[in-house]
């Protein structure tokens, strides 16, 4: 087991039994920490905590909808309960909206709940939740939100919600940022963008964590698979990124006190700038591959 200086720390992962989030605790797990993983999916996280405790992980799974400030609370005692201080948080969990190639003015009030319910408000209530005992204690601590290039940096025309919300992640983290800087808190803030391409995670299934009382379409999804999607966004050249890649470039962000955890590649970067410098010109933003 490597000491990165995280060894006997403690690590909550929301959106923790999938993809990016049980990366994310594999690696935490691998450094020594005690880790919570956190995800609404019971099945599937009991799995993966079970997983990781046989490789010999101080894993616990909780159940837990980042959407109700509720559980998320009870989170926060039951991380506490089992390990005492947290040290870090990652806001993590989120979902694709089922709204890909859709028109902004066509999706319905319950899509727009659910986005910025998973999104938006899961990464607001994990930070209630947390964040004042993180502060109390004043030991070092790191809070991660994940965003997404797409909206997190640069819209794509393709998916409405979820760009709307990604810009809000990292809006938010900007403020979270500037305020521990204003409290001289012993905590920093990090916005994640799991990239460079798209990550081969099981965000296109998202559908299956929607709640009944918000299902209110019967739209086919536009892509059910990664390819599908690579080639929608002209992408289809381009190799997936694997969620571990994402997960290790999140732990050298932590370690490097970056604020901004960006892929080491550089693939995206042109597009980020022709944005910023549209805004600096006052031109108008011109259509992806037009
Ligand atoms: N896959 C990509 O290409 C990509 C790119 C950029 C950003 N992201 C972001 O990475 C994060 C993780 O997504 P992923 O791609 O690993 O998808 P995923 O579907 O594999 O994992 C998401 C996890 O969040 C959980 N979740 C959903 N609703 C929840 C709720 N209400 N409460 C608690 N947990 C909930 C799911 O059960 C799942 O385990 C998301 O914030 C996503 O927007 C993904």
């Amino acid at each position: 087991m490597v000491d990165g200086g995280f060894a006997g720390k403690t690590a909550v992962v929301t959106g923790g039994a999938s993809g990016v989030g049980r990366a994310l605790c594999a690696c935490f797990a691998q450094e020594g920490m005690n880790v919570v993983l956190a995800d609404v999916e019971a099945p599937a996280l009991e799995a993966a905590a079970a997983e990781l405790r046989e490789q010999g992980g101080n894993v616990i799974g909780v159940r837990a909808d980042v959407t109700s400030p509720e559980s998320m609370v009870e989170l926060e005692a039951a991380t506490r309960e089992a390990f005492g201080n947290v040290h870090i948080l990652c806001n993590n969990a989120g979902v694709g909206i089922k709204e890909a190639q859709r028109r902004i003015w066509t999706l319905t009030p319950n899509d727009w709940e659910w986005g910025f319910g998973v999104n938006v408000l899961g990464v607001a209530n994990g930070l209630r939740a947390f964040v004042p005992n993180m502060l109390a204690h004043g030991e070092a601590g790191h809070v991660v939100n994940t965003s997404s290039g797409n909206g997190g940096l640069a819209s794509l025309p393709t998916t409405p919600i979820y760009a709307a919300t990604k810009a809000a992640v990292t809006s938010l983290t900007e403020v979270l940022h500037y305020q521990f800087l204003m409290e001289q808190a012993a905590l920093q803030a990090h916005v994640l963008f799991p990239g460079p391409h798209i990550v081969n995670t099981n965000i296109l299934s998202s559908m299956r964590n929607r709640p009944e009382r918000l299902r209110d379409d019967d739209e086919p999804v536009a892509y059910t698979t990664m390819a599908d999607l690579a080639k929608a966004t002209g992408m289809e050249n381009m190799p997936l990124t694997e969620p571990e890649e994402v997960a290790q470039t999140c732990l050298e962000g932590i370690r490097a006190g970056a604020f901004w955890i960006l892929p080491a590649s550089r693939a995206n970067d042109a597009q980020f700038r022709a944005r910023t410098e549209s805004i600096l010109a006052r031109s108008n933003p011109v259509l992806p591959g037009a």
